[in-house]
């Protein structure tokens, strides 16, 4: 097993970041017999328009983040996409296979390039080809990922297909077909605090809508107190969530927190309002939240410590790219 995924480095590390993906990444440590990569997606982030000093330093902040939630820089290979030059150079590899109308369907890219398509950046639209090089050039067996992102591996796998092929002999195929990792409870798909339609995103203009892994203990109590819901009661049964999608994002966050079922929940707040459940949900809110917060700040600022990490885990990370990397520079009939 080799267990491979990847963050974009752009602002805050949030909740629906964490309990989509990153407690999945840590837990895998413990779990998988087999190395883990996980890696800050700077390449990814200048696909849109950005800041050059801004992602050096989130670069590094999110590195800290990572580490405070968990992630064992001993255990696991944990670097940034650009010190590792195989990724760009297997993406264009895989440009060759990669075709049209596949890139046409991805969601994101219409999402993100909203009514601008003619300006968007091209980064913009091969996006998922580099997420398919990512995975695939360390023959990535597990990828765990929020729900978001899953039309992007269902992509990385038809790449992998094709290109094996096409270019490989059907005994030994160049690349291994990744499998996502996506949590079964609520936890896949965190919504916004404001709108219980939208996903959390750290692109949202408000602040308010997502609980960030940096958010202080007033800062959480604040935005739940504030959080969208509706004027019911909570229900005994699940199914009566239903059509109530900010209760349901709620309850599932709770859930999800401390590891009961939302059946669980509601059987414990049935018939209460939100009067009395959402201080109940920022208290453990913050108390999973508090330690995370706390040896983030106390990591961050040593930039010599990050960059070391960072640099380290990218020799790790070239070297076990460079076997596939020529495999597939061979199978196409390149010569370096
Ligand atoms: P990114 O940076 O948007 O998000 C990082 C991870 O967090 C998950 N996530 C969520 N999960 C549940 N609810 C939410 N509201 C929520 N928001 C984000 C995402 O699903 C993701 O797992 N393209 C990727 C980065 C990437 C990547 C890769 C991932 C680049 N290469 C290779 C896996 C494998 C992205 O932008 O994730």
């Amino acid at each position: 097993m080799r267990v491979v995924s990847g963050i974009q480095p752009t602002g805050n590390l949030h909740l629906g970041n964490y309990l989509g993906a990153i407690r999945n990444w840590v837990q895998m440590q413990d779990d998988v017999a087999g190395d883990c990569l996980y890696f800050l997606a700077d390449l990814h982030a200048i696909s849109l328009p950005h800041n050059p000093a801004e992602l050096a330093s989130n670069t590094r902040e999110m590195a800290a983040a990572l580490v405070a939630c968990g992630i064992d820089t001993d255990r696991s290979i944990l670097f940034n996409q650009a010190r590792v030059p195989a990724h760009a150079e297997l993406q264009w590899l895989l440009n060759g296979t990669a075709r049209m109308g596949w890139l046409n369907r991805m969601t994101q890219f219409k999402d993100k390039s909203g009514k601008n398509r003619e300006g968007a950046s091209i980064a913009l639209f091969t996006y998922p080809v580099l997420q398919a090089a990512d995975v695939l050039l360390y023959q990535a067996t597990h990828v765990p990922v929020g729900d978001d992102q899953k039309q992007h591996l269902e992509l990385a796998r038809d790449i992998a297909q094709k290109f094996n092929n096409d270019f490989a002999s059907e005994d030994a195929p160049v690349f291994t077909l990744p499998e996502p990792i996506i949590p079964k409870s609520g936890a896949a798909r965190i919504m916004s605090l404001r709108d219980g339609s939208a996903k959390m995103s750290k692109s949202d203009p408000s602040d308010m809508s997502r609980i960030n892994l940096t958010d202080d203990a007033d800062m959480i109590l604040q935005k739940i107190r504030k959080a969208k819901t509706d004027p019911a009661p909570l229900p005994l049964l699940e199914k009566d969530l239903e059509g109530r999608p900010e209760a349901q994002n709620l309850v599932g966050i709770y859930a999800s927190l401390t590891g009961d079922s939302v059946q669980a929940v509601l059987t414990r707040f049935e018939g209460q309002g939100f009067g009395a459940f959402k201080p109940a949900l920022a208290e453990v809110l913050i108390e999973t939240l508090k330690p995370i917060s706390d040896r983030f700040h106390a990591l961050r600022a040593d930039t010599e410590a990050l960059d070391a990490i960072l640099i380290k885990g990218a020799e790790r990370a070239a070297t076990l790219a460079a076997p596939t990397l020529a495999a597939a520079y061979k199978a196409l009939g390149l010569q370096r």
